[in-house]
């Protein structure tokens, strides 16, 4: 079953059938199937957030699936002349353009664009403030599923900068739904109660040596003030030190989104080291952003797919 999301926004709209009907398509992809479009489809990615993985891959993953893009630069556009992002995109729209990748500071930016109904575009999240980064969270699902070959009963710990941090939203949304038992971990201060439906605040320490995936943010400093932020006491009492790692189940994985800030949230040699997943992910994703592409084209009948 192929899914179809009209605009792909958030992962509270993937039930469970659909992320591993994503998962299935993105393996597809990454052991070579591809996809023939019949009729053009113009594509804009618009980051207004800096991004290496999520931009980057989403460019590579339209190329491989014949999509048209079409180059724009938010510094350089008329954003910079106070236009809206509704009336950037309304003009993209009017401009022939079928679908736009958007990264956005602004928490559910993506909210009065659809509600607003009068935009023809299809939209993908491509992350938004500290609210969520769907594509990034199923590229971790496909990553675990590789490793695990299932989601019920893993335990997961996500430890870091939770609040303000969307890959812990998707991530921690999708994974209680498919059955897994989510633990957060990290500074209290650095902690949000709206989590506490999704998992288990607790002890990095006590939880390390019974979990299956340690899930490390990276420590976001444009978020919120760290005045007085010491990257060694981070790193010493909530980072992956080769003595934390030495807690850790042989046979259980490290993840992180990335950018990593080496030596902060883990010891600079475990992030290419055996337990590590972190190069895995960032593969996975081009897989994993075709397959939301698809999902979106079939859902708005762009591409003449058959
Ligand atoms: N993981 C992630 O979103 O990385 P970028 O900010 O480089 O896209």
């Amino acid at each position: 079953m192929m899914t179809k999301q009209r605009n792909f926004t958030s992962m509270l709209d993937v039930d469970q059938d659909e992320a591993l009907a994503l998962i299935q398509r993105a393996e597809e992809y990454k052991h070579g199937a591809q996809l023939q479009l019949a009729e053009p489809v113009y594509v804009v990615n618009a980051f207004f957030e800096n991004s290496t993985r999520t931009h980057t891959s989403f460019e590579m993953a339209e190329t491989k699936l014949g999509l048209t893009q079409i180059a724009f630069n938010p510094a350089a556009s008329s954003v910079s002349k106070g236009e809206s992002l509704h009336d950037t995109l309304l003009t993209l729209d009017a401009l022939g353009v079928d679908l736009a990748v958007v990264r956005h500071p602004e928490d559910r930016y993506y909210e009065p664009l659809v509600e607003g109904g009068d935009l023809g575009l299809a939209l993908i999240n491509a992350g938004d403030g500290s609210g969520e980064h769907p594509s990034q969270s199923l590229l971790d699902l496909m990553t675990i599923s590789e490793e695990f070959g299932h989601f019920a009963g893993l335990r997961i710990v996500i430890c870091g900068d939770i609040a303000h941090s969307r890959v812990a939203r998707s991530n921690a949304e999708i994974l209680q739904r498919l059955g897994a038992h989510v633990f957060f971990a990290g500074p209290e201060d650095w902690y949000s109660h709206d989590f506490d439906r999704l998992g288990t605040y607790t002890d990095l320490d006590a939880v390390l040596p019974t979990v299956d995936v340690v899930m490390l943010l990276r420590v976001q400093h444009e978020r919120h003030a760290t005045t007085g932020f010491s990257a060694d006491a981070y790193h010493e009492h909530y980072g992956l030190t080769h003595g934390r790692a030495a807690l850790m189940q042989q046979r259980a994985i490290i993840m992180h989104p990335g950018p990593v800030n080496r030596g902060v949230e883990l010891a600079s040699d475990l992030v290419q080291g055996r337990q590590s997943r972190y190069v895995q992910q960032m593969r996975n994703g081009v897989f994993m952003r075709m397959a939301m592409i698809e999902s979106v084209l079939r859902a708005n009948q762009l591409g003449g797919i058959e």
